[in-house]
C-alpha cells in the first residue's frame, strides 16, 4: 500500500487528494497546520497520519516526515502543495508580502524536500510532485507576488529531474488552472474553466500514473495558457489587459 505523504492538505485541492488516497486505501501522512481540519480527513479508510506543521519551518518539516515514516513507512509519493495566494497591486508594493508567498510557496516546498530525497535515494525509487500554477507560466495581473513563487517551483522541478530522474525518483510539476478552494474565493472576477477541488485530485492522481512532466488541468483552459507562452509580447499584454480588466496602451 503506497504511503503519500501531502502537504497543504487541511482544505482545498490537498484535501481532496488525501480523501480519494484513502478511499482507495492508500497510506496517507496529511501535512497542514489546522490540526483540526486534518483530523476530520481521517473518516476515509485508508490509513492517515495527519501532521500539524508549518513548512515555512524547515526542522519541523523535516521532523515531520521522519514521525510520518515511523508512523506509515518509507514516503513513496509526495505531492508537495501547500500555497498562499493574497492579490496584489503593484503600484503599491509591500515587501512582506512578497517575503511571505516566497516562504509558503517556493521554501515550503524546498524545506521538505532534503529528508523525501534522503529516503528516497537510499531506496533507489519514489515520485515528488510539486504543485506549481499556470501562474508560473506567465506575469498575469494581480499576481505579482505569487506568479514568481509558481515560475521558480517549475525551474525547481526542472533542476532536480536532471539529478534524481537517474536515480530512480519521478519528479513532476502540477499546473493546475482556476479551483474552486478557500484560495480562489478572494477572486472578485469570472474564473475561465473553473473546477472543482475533487475534479483536480482526480486530474492529480492520473497524473501521476503518466509519464508527462507537467500534470495541467482542465486541458481545454491549460492550453489556452500555454499559447499565452509563445505569443509576442506586445500581443500578450494586449489580450490578457483587454481580457482581464487591465487595458494596455
Ligand atoms: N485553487 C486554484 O485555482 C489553484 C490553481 C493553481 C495552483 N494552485 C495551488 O494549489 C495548492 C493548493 O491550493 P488550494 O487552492 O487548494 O488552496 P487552499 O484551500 O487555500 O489550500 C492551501 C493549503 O496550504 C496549506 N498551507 C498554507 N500555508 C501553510 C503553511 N505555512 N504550512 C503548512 N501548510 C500551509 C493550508 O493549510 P493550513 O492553513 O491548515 O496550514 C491549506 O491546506 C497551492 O499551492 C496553490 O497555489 C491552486
Amino acid at each position: 500500500m503506497p504511503h503519500y505523504l501531502i502537504t497543504g492538505a487541511s482544505s482545498g485541492i490537498g484535501a481532496a487528494l488525501a480523501t480519494a488516497l484513502l478511499r482507495r486505501g492508500d497510506s496517507v501522512t496529511a501535512l497542514a497546520r489546522r490540526k483540526d481540519r486534518l483530523d476530520l480527513l481521517a473518516a476515509g479508510k485508508g490509513r492517515l497520519h495527519p501532521a500539524s506543521c508549518d513548512v515555512t519551518d524547515a526542522g519541523a518539516t523535516a521532523a515531520a516526515i521522519d514521525e510520518a515514516t515511523g508512523a506509515l513507512g518509507p514516503v513513496d509519493c509526495a505531492i508537495l502543495n501547500a500555497g498562499m495566494y493574497e492579490p496584489q497591486d503593484t503600484t503599491k508594493i509591500d515587501p512582506a508580502a512578497y517575503a511571505r508567498h516566497m516562504d509558503v510557496n517556493y521554501m515550503g516546498v524546498v524545506n521538505a524536500l532534503p529528508r523525501l530525497i534522503d529516503g528516497m535515494l537510499a531506496r533507489g525509487t519514489g515520485q515528488i510532485a510539486i504543485v506549481s500554477s499556470v501562474a508560473g507560466w506567465r506575469g498575469l495581473p494581480k499576481a505579482a507576488a505569487y506568479g514568481p513563487t509558481k515560475a521558480a517551483l517549475i525551474s525547481l522541478a526542472e533542476s532536480m529531474t536532471f539529478d534524481l530522474a537517474p536515480r530512480g525518483i519521478d519528479v513532476k510539476v502540477i499546473c493546475p488552472g482556476f479551483v474552486k478552494t478557500e484560495s480562489t474565493a478572494v477572486n472578485d472576477y469570472d474564473m475561465p474553466g473553473l473546477i472543482s477541488a475533487d475534479t483536480a485530485a482526480i486530474e492529480i492522481i492520473r497524473g501521476l500514473r503518466s509519464n508527462q512532466f507537467v500534470i495541467q488541468f482542465p486541458k481545454h483552459f491549460t492550453r489556452k495558457m500555454g499559447l499565452l507562452r509563445w505569443l509576442p509580447d506586445r500581443t500578450f499584454f494586449r489580450t490578457v489587459g483587454a481580457r482581464t480588466g487591465f487595458p494596455q496602451p
